[in-house]
């Protein structure tokens, strides 16, 4: 099964997912995609021996070219670790339910547009609210809003700063990432 990451960010999703398949025979992680020229996941990748593919926004959303890729480099399965681009409508007819992405918070609380990174953790904290965690749910064309695939929370204290939150749930993200995407590749193998 081949895998082609997304991130904008510093990707260190993407760096566990590919250490976690590293030594699997059956799975490749065969390219990182990113929108990002400076994104801390190109000087990840190059160590990890990935190759990247960078879009400008105009590119990425001429769905064709970044379709053709996908479909040229026989890639079974996206997933999205802090990308921070919209799934053109046409990568996502072409892949149906073969997109995934990490959400940091229990979706459908603290989800939708412009809730990403910080201001997630920050909004949790503001909201005094007692948990947070991790969503991993497939994407469709509208943000944070495909069927839930996983979620794991953790607690959050009246004294956690945004900071303090955000490191509790990139805990719950490297650890229970790699695991969920390797247990939806087994579920599309036995369906195929
Ligand atoms: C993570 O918080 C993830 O939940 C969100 O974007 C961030 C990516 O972080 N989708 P990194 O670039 O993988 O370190």
């Amino acid at each position: 099964k081949h895998i082609a990451l997304f991130a904008s960010g510093s990707g260190s999703n993407a760096e566990k997912i590919a250490e976690y398949f590293a030594d699997n025979a059956q799975v490749d992680v065969s390219l990182v995609v990113s929108n990002n020229p400076k994104a801390g996941v190109i000087e990840r990748s190059r160590r990890l021996h990935i190759p990247v593919v960078l879009f400008d926004r105009k590119t990425f959303y001429d769905t064709d070219k970044i379709t053709q890729l996908l479909i040229n480099q026989n890639i079974d399965l996206i997933v999205l670790a802090g990308f921070m681009w919209l799934m053109p409508a046409g990568l996502v007819r072409a892949f149906p339910d073969k997109i995934v992405n990490i959400h940091p918070a229990l979706l459908p609380k603290f989800g939708g547009k412009g809730m990403y990174g910080h201001f997630v953790h920050e909004a949790v904290a503001a909201a005094g609210e007692t948990e947070s965690g991790i969503t991993i749910h497939y994407v469709n064309e509208r943000y944070d809003e495909g069927q839930i695939i996983f979620q794991a929370s953790c607690p959050v204290s009246p004294t956690d700063t945004p900071d303090d939150i955000a490191r509790k749930v990139q805990v719950l993200e490297h650890t229970h990432y790699p695991a969920v995407v390797a247990d939806v590749l087994t579920s599309m193998t036995t369906q195929s």
